[in-house]
């Protein structure tokens, strides 16, 4: 779905219809990972060589971030599924205001921008659903790697003649601050080092990105990183890994609705803190080379849950793994560490007849023998994916609006569902006649 098709299918409001208590059968194919995708993007600023990334899936997220560089200059072309960029006449100071406050990960051009061209003026990134989402850690790196950093009405402008390698402490690890740290430091004047680091498979595959770049990266997957910055960085041919979060949300839609799936290409080490839990609740998971298999046979037990930084439980798949726990045997506790308002899917859950109960950042589901379909609204990409979910193992009918949430982040996603048995279409909501 490209940018248009996507503003029209926002005006069109369109539902998804989904006829759930099918259990899904079947394989399905995983596409390159958006949260590795976007950061990589925004570091093909670092150098003037063409970078080519094939297989990177239609995501509304990814158009997004092609827009934006192609607002500050660089040329972006799709060849196929392969997406060709390269930054030569870049204005840093081009940003466009309603993209980045469209999509956070926007920020993520900040790094790069000001390492390469020692100036950039980024508009600030808009809070979302799921929290305030601060950037106080990502100019707090910047500013001891060198930056000056002003604060402007809506935007942040930096200026830095050259940036120098610094000690970096992160109070928490985020992944976007090592990102655009990591991304900075690469090309900045001697040694940085990064302290608790974000782990995420992500931040790893930007740094080997990083790397076939020529830069020089160390430590990447643990809490401390090193960088030796280089004063030029070259073009590469670059696979991005498959999406963990992408995978995880099938595999917890075939839980929840007792079927059989498989999903591929997957890194399943990526996978290990989902699987646990799978595993915990009952499912029957087999890993076999780049291709991961569950069997939900019989009912899901209920489980304790605590969204943690990598390699704890990935907080993207706590909506869509609640929404399946809320049919387990037994009452399970929830708790989001990360961000501080992602039950947002709760109240629509409820209306399809979940048992929940919020206390503060903890959950309390108690799992019942069936869900209703319902009507339900979307207020942000996962927690859609939890209503997809839910409604795939309700009896009845389910219309999920909002739709267009899924697309930032799920290819094909009815199509996928449909291949797997599910009884689902995508329709513009008739209006009513008045
Ligand atoms: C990335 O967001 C992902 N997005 C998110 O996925 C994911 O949920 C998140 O990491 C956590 O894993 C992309 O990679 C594009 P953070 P990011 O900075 O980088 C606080 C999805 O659905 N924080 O690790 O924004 C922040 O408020 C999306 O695909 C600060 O306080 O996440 C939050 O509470 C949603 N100050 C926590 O850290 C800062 O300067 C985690 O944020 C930065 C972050």
């Amino acid at each position: 779905m490209d940018h248009d098709e996507f503003e029209e299918a926002v005006a069109a409001e369109p539902d998804l219809y989904i006829d759930g208590g099918r259990p899904l059968q079947g394989d399905v194919q995983i596409e390159a990972s958006k949260n590795a995708v976007l950061p990589i993007l925004a570091a093909t600023l670092l150098t003037s060589d063409p970078v080519r990334l094939p297989g990177v899936p239609w995501l509304h997220d990814v158009d997004t971030l092609c827009r934006v560089q192609r607002s500050l200059g660089v040329d972006v072309s799709r060849e196929g599924r392969d997406l060709v960029v390269q930054a030569i006449d870049v204005d840093p100071f081009a940003a466009p205001e309603h993209l980045v406050r469209r999509m956070r990960a926007s920020f993520l051009i900040a790094g790069p921008l000001l390492a390469r061209f020692g100036a950039a003026r980024v508009p600030l990134p808009g809070g979302c659903a799921i929290g305030s989402r601060p950037i106080d850690l990502h100019l707090k790196g910047l500013v001891a790697l060198g930056a000056d950093v002003q604060a402007g009405s809506g935007y942040i402008e930096f200026r830095a003649p050259r940036l120098h390698g610094a000690n970096i402490y992160l109070d928490f690890p985020s992944v976007g601050a090592t990102e655009n740290l990591l991304m900075a430091a690469a090309v900045a004047d001697g040694w940085t080092t990064i302290e608790n680091a974000a782990q995420e498979p992500e931040v790893v595959d930007l740094a080997n990105f990083l790397c076939s770049l020529g830069a020089e990266v160390r430590g990447a997957g643990t809490t401390e990183l090193r960088i030796h910055g280089v004063r030029r960085l070259h073009g590469t041919t670059y696979q991005v890994i498959s999406d963990r979060i992408e995978a995880g949300t099938y595999l917890v839609a075939t839980a929840a609705t007792g079927g059989d799936v498989t999903v591929g290409p997957v890194l399943p080490e990526h996978l290990k803190p989902l699987l646990a839990k799978l595993r915990e609740a009952g499912g029957e998971v087999d890993v076999q080379g780049d291709a991961v298999r569950l069997r939900q046979r019989g009912r899901l037990r209920a489980i304790d849950l605590k969204t943690m930084p990598h390699p704890g439980f990935p907080t993207d798949l706590q909506a869509p793994l609640m929404a399946a726990l809320s049919l387990a045997e037994g009452t399970s506790v929830i708790t989001e560490t990360v961000f501080e308002n992602r039950f947002m899917h709760i109240p629509e859950l409820r209306r399809m007849g979940a048992d929940v109960k919020i206390d503060g950042r903890t959950a309390l589901v108690t799992g019942v023998d069936h869900l209703t379909g319902a009507t339900l609204h979307a207020s942000d990409l996962r927690a859609a994916a939890a209503l997809v979910i839910a409604a795939l193992a309700a009896n009845g009918r389910s219309t999920v609006a909002d739709a267009f949430h899924l697309d930032r982040g799920y290819a094909d996603l009815e199509e996928k569902f449909a291949q797997l048995g599910a009884q689902i279409e995508r329709r513009s909501s008739c209006s009513e006649v008045l």
